[in-house]
């Protein structure tokens, strides 16, 4: 195996996960984004973000775009790099959502694998959204030109192109971003937020 931490005993905390949620008004979790490149998932994460932290949630961002800057710079888009990437931003989505936070993550994670991997971390809860604006419509998005350069071939392995994505069978919620404005989209996230998360 490829775990090489050996001699490790678990330090207990001793502040409790119930006494966070109490403070907070809401329990910790994962609110895990899944979708093609263009999709919408930064725009709609960045605008529950903005939602929840007016109404005085603990809330936080973890964005693919971002993360590729720093924690996982050394990674890059084949198969394995994109497996490792869901392994770290899902650690540390855990680690987040046990101090307490609602953690919302923005990631094509293209593999249905490793996002069960992910759910499977523990102990928070962990809700996968899938964004499921279809490829044409994406496509014809393009906001960062990503689908015309992979097209003529110029980026490798580009997700929907030249790489698989593999949608989620059995998500918590699927959002049809496409027919459905971004005000509806955040109306309906911000309900399953508040009725999922929220403490009475
Ligand atoms: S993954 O598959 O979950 O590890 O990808 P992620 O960390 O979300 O990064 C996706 C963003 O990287 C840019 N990009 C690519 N995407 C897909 N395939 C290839 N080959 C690729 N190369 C660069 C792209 O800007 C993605 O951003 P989004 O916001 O999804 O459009």
């Amino acid at each position: 195996s490829s775990i090489k931490s050996t001699n490790i005993v678990e330090v207990h905390h001793h502040v409790t996960c119930e006494a966070r949620a109490d403070l907070n008004r809401h329990r910790g979790g994962v609110l895990w984004l899944t979708g093609l490149s263009g999709s919408g998932k930064s725009t709609i994460a960045m605008e529950l973000e903005r939602q929840l932290f007016n109404k005085r949630w603990q809330v936080y961002v973890l964005d693919g775009d971002n993360v590729r800057h720093g924690l996982c710079s050394d990674l890059g888009f084949s198969p394995g790099d994109r497996t490792e990437n869901i392994r770290r931003v899902g650690e540390v989505a855990h680690l987040f959502a046990k101090a307490g936070l609602l953690v919302v993550t923005a990631f094509i994670s293209p593999y249905r694998a490793d996002r069960e991997r992910v759910r499977q971390m523990g102990p928070a809860q962990f809700h996968e959204i899938h964004v499921a604006t279809p490829l044409d419509v994406c496509e014809q998005r393009d906001p960062k030109g990503l689908y015309e350069k992979a097209r003529r071939g110029e980026i490798p392995d580009f997700t929907g192109i030249s790489a698989p994505y593999e949608p989620p069978e059995a998500p918590e919620l699927r959002l049809n971003a496409e027919n459905c404005t971004i005000d509806r989209t955040l109306t309906t996230l911000v309900a399953y937020v508040e009725r999922t998360f929220a403490l009475p």
